[in-house]
């Protein structure tokens, strides 16, 4: 760092009028200045210094914001700087909504998801939508207001301190990518506010436009084909990665970079803990690629991640980058950033690959697609999920898809008919999202009970095709519990909600399926959950179970890494975890038949003839030469004592 700008940091902090709370910023930078200084160098080489000495500016006063009780929580965590890492660790997520209403509703019913054992709470978005259709709440008008419909952003401080008491922590959206095309910044660029120009990409013609469209994907090909919008307004083509209402931002321009540390300064000064990082894959332009994944991305996120362990310590940030591995491991810190970018990041293969198995009763491909996962940075965490409130795209990549003697569009075709419930055999009753027909690409919508066959089930009253139901839905789950990340619920799957097929019914859902699993909370079906011989009783015991059984599991803590093996038979899964306290070995059946497989390997990795299955409590005596693993079975080994 040149003499020049220490200086003039430090005439700035001269001026902090609290000596403590000087001390602290001074320490803070110099911790994560040097960092954050080379990264402005590389994302913005002409104005670095300035725009390091603004972002000192707007970290002083956010500092100074900052409550006391929030100050205490980030001691606490420079504490237990592995707080997101720990087994503990349960996520539940939901719309507000659809789940109380309002955020008043939501405190009202926190002792609902403390029961559950949720610790990690992602509200799905509820900063002020444009009004309209607003792609569930991502297209953001204003990031300082909430929803009028869900409460005020006191409300939001409120039930974060709610939160805090309970020792959960509030998770929330920050839609980086874009804003609404109703936000300030668009509505002042449509007014012709140079300043306001310069915070989106504006063509005036499709010169531009179409030679990036040459290598551009297309996230909505049936309802917002291509990358660029018309604007009367602003007399030209806006960059709209998603869809015409969201206008995507400018990160070239550093003023952006300043506006968005202080929107996350602003949130987590109201008590949010984990930022949720929307499409942070996307910010990033460069001719001649897809626009993903640039390495400009990730220097942004070390800026604004160091912006935080400045401000606020406590907080975290998860990555949502739905992308392939390599490229995935980046977001958690490589080379020079190990460590340094997200906290967290979404384990999409493990998703796709886990409903890819149990489809086809065959694990080799997900063996072959982890196997190939570089290790992630050890103070990092995956968040592990089965269903979440988008649509499940099968990245499956052609190379991995040869490799287990499939073909890439085969085994992509298969997966979408058999969850579109059109393949023979199949259980499934999910709705295809987003036809492309230049790819035949199909995306699949549904709630995980109905992927999983309990609609199916329950119309038809076999009571074998519903315990092969129940069995998916509790193994998938003990994946997720098992895999050492953190495992996200998705509201409703704790009580096997079917698709909501009323999305039809509401104009601003109607075109989009996605809607069909994101249902209302059944409070009816709360009520029986308690009650074993129903389904739901039982999709709910098994996950209120595996919570409970996680939490008291230290093997679980995420800076150690899942392994996946090389399974003795394609029916089963074999994830390793050499936690230096004991291995541990987990087992999953992925199909509805007993599979025999002989001891020795078992023993071998458990290191001892008789192993405990922490989910039954149960010891297995691995001395015999074979033992049977039941159809849909989940065990998870350690050296009995
Ligand atoms: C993320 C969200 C998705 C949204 C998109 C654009 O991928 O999960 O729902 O459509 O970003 O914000």
């Amino acid at each position: 760092m040149s003499p020049e700008i220490t200086d003039r940091c430090e005439a700035l902090l001269a001026d902090v009028a609290d000596p403590v709370s000087a001390r602290s910023l001074r320490l803070r930078l110099r911790r994560y200045g040097p960092d954050l200084l080379a990264s402005l160098e590389v994302a913005y080489p002409a104005r670095a210094a300035e725009t390091y000495e603004r972002l000192v500016k707007v970290m002083i006063e956010a500092h100074a914001a900052r409550s006391d009780e929030l100050k205490e929580l980030d001691e606490d965590r420079l504490l237990n700087p592995d707080w997101l890492q720990q087994p503990r660790m349960v996520g539940y997520v939901t719309y507000v909504d659809r789940f109380a209403d309002t955020l008043s509703g939501l405190i009202d019913n926190l002792d609902y998801l403390d029961e559950l054992g949720v610790t990690y709470l992602h509200l799905m978005p509820l900063l002020q939508p444009r009004p309209g259709e607003n792609d569930g709440g991502y297209a953001v008008a204003d990031y300082r207001s909430v929803r009028s419909d869900l409460g005020t952003m006191d409300d939001v401080a409120r039930l974060a301190s709610r939160l805090r008491e309970r020792a959960m922590s509030l998770v929330v959206d920050l839609v980086l990518n874009h804003v609404a095309s109703e936000h300030e910044w668009a509505m002042r660029a449509k007014a012709g506010e140079q300043k306001y120009r310069d915070y989106f990409m504006i063509y005036p013609d499709r010169e531009v436009p179409d030679s990036y469209e040459l290598t551009l994907p297309e996230v909505f090909p049936d309802f917002a084909p291509g990358n660029f919008t018309y604007d009367e307004a602003v007399g030209g083509w806006v960059w709209t990665t998603f869809n015409a209402y969201q206008w995507d931002l400018n990160w070239a321009n550093p003023d952006v970079l300043v506006e968005m540390a202080d929107v996350i300064c602003f949130l987590a000064n109201q008590g949010v803990e984990v930022l949720r990082l929307d499409a942070i894959a996307f910010i990033w332009k460069r001719l001649g690629t897809n626009c993903q994944n640039q390495p400009e991305v990730h220097h942004l996120t070390l800026i604004l991640r160091s912006v935080a362990r400045i401000v606020a310590p406590a907080v975290a940030f998860k990555a949502e980058a739905i992308v392939g591995p390599d490229d995935l491991v980046t977001y958690l810190g490589r080379g020079v950033h190990y460590g340094k970018v997200s906290d967290s990041a979404y384990h999409n293969a493990l998703m796709v690959h886990l409903w890819s198995s149990i489809a086809s009763r065959d694990t080799r491909l997900l063996q072959l697609a982890l196997s190939r996962f570089p290790a992630k940075a050890t103070t990092t965490t995956w968040a592990t999920y089965i269903r979440c409130h988008d649509d499940i795209g099968w990245a499956i990549t052609d190379e991995d898809a040869a490799a287990a003697l499939l073909t890439g569009p085969g085994h992509r075709g298969f997966l979408s008919d058999f969850y579109a419930g059109l393949a023979e055999g199949s259980f499934a009753r999910g709705l295809v999202f987003q036809y492309n027909p230049a790819t035949n690409d199909r995306r699949i919508s549904g709630t995980l009970a109905s992927l999983a066959g309990l609609e199916l089930a329950l119309e038809s009253s076999d009571p074998y095709r519903l315990d092969d139901a129940l069995g998916r839905i509790f193994l998938m789950h003990a994946v997720i519990f098992g895999f050492g990340g953190i495992p996200l619920l998705y509201m409703g799957d704790e009580l096997g909600l079917l698709n909501d097929y009323a999305y039809v019914d509401d104009p601003d859902h109607a075109r989009d399926n996605r809607w069909a699993h994101r249902p209302r909370m059944d409070w009816a079906a709360v009520e029986t959950a308690s009650d074993p011989s129903t389904p739901v009783g039982r999709v709910n015991a098994g996950i209120r179970h595996l919570a409970s059984v996680r939490a008291r599991t230290p093997h679980l803590h995420a800076s150690v890494e899942s392994v996946v093996l090389a399974a003795p038979d394609p029916r089963l899964l074999f994830v390793y975890r050499d936690h230096p306290l004991g291995a541990m070995l987990q087992i999953y059946n992925v199909s509805e038949t007993p599979v025999g497989i002989t001891t020795q390997q078992v023993r071998d990795l458990v290191r001892a003839n008789h192993a405990t299955d922490l989910l039954s409590d149960r010891v297995w005596d691995l001395t015999p030469y074979t033992v049977t693993i039941s159809g849909y079975q989940a065990l998870w080994f350690v050296a009995a004592e």
